[in-house]
C-alpha cells in the first residue's frame, strides 16, 4: 500500500515522461513554428504538473506526513495503465511520425486516466491553489489540441472525442468555481 508520497512519486515519473513525450515531437516538428511550439507549450505544461507535484510532496515532507494513501484518490491500475501506454508511445515515437499521428497519440495519453489521477492527488492534499491552477491549465491546452486536431486531422471522430474531453475538464472546473 502506498503513502501519499509513493503516489505522489510515482505520478511525477509518468507526468516527466509525458513531457519528454511532448519535448520530442517539438523537436521532430521543428520545421513547422507553429507545430513546434505548440508541442513545445503541452510540454511546459506536463513540466508544470511535475513542478507542482513535487512542491506539494515536499510540503507533506516538511510537515512530516506519512500517510496511506485513500484508493479512491490513488487508482493504482488507472496509473499501470496509463505507464503501458506511454511506453507505447515513445516506443512509437523513436521513428518518423506524421503529424496526424502525433495528435493522435497525445489524445489518447490525455484521455487516459494520468491527469485524472494528477488532479485527484493535488485536490486531496488541498495546497493553496495549486488543483484549480492545474485544472484551468489542462482546459487551456486540451483547447489548443482540439484546435490543431481540427485544423490538421480531417477527422471528425478525432475531434468529438477531444472536444468531449475538453468539455469533461471544463465541468469539473466549473465546478470549482461555484464552489
Ligand atoms: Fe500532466
Ligand atoms: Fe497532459
Amino acid at each position: 500500500m502506498h503513502t501519499v508520497i509513493d503516489a505522489l512519486r510515482e505520478t511525477v515519473a509518468l507526468e516527466r515522461q509525458t513531457m519528454a513525450l511532448y519535448a520530442r515531437f517539438s523537436e521532430c516538428f521543428a520545421s513547422d513554428r507553429k507545430m513546434s511550439e505548440f508541442w513545445f507549450e503541452m510540454a511546459r505544461d506536463e513540466a508544470r504538473h511535475v513542478g507542482a507535484l513535487e512542491l506539494v510532496e515536499t510540503m507533506l515532507q516538511l510537515r512530516g506526513v506519512s500517510d496511506r494513501v485513500d484508493p479512491s484518490v490513488f487508482d493504482q491500475s488507472a496509473v499501470t495503465r496509463s505507464r503501458k501506454l506511454l511506453e507505447k508511445a515513445a516506443n512509437e515515437s523513436k521513428a518518423a511520425l506524421s503529424i496526424q499521428r502525433a495528435l493522435e497519440i497525445a489524445l489518447e495519453i490525455e484521455e487516459s486516466e494520468l491527469e485524472d489521477v494528477v488532479g485527484s492527488l493535488l485536490r486531496s492534499v488541498k495546497q493553496g491553489g495549486e488543483y484549480a491552477r492545474f485544472q484551468r491549465l489542462l482546459v487551456h491546452d486540451l483547447g489548443n489540441l482540439s484546435y490543431m486536431i481540427e485544423r490538421y486531422c480531417d477527422n471528425p471522430e478525432l475531434l468529438q472525442r477531444c472536444d468531449a474531453l475538453v468539455n469533461r475538464h471544463a465541468e469539473a472546473l466549473s465546478g470549482l468555481v461555484q464552489q
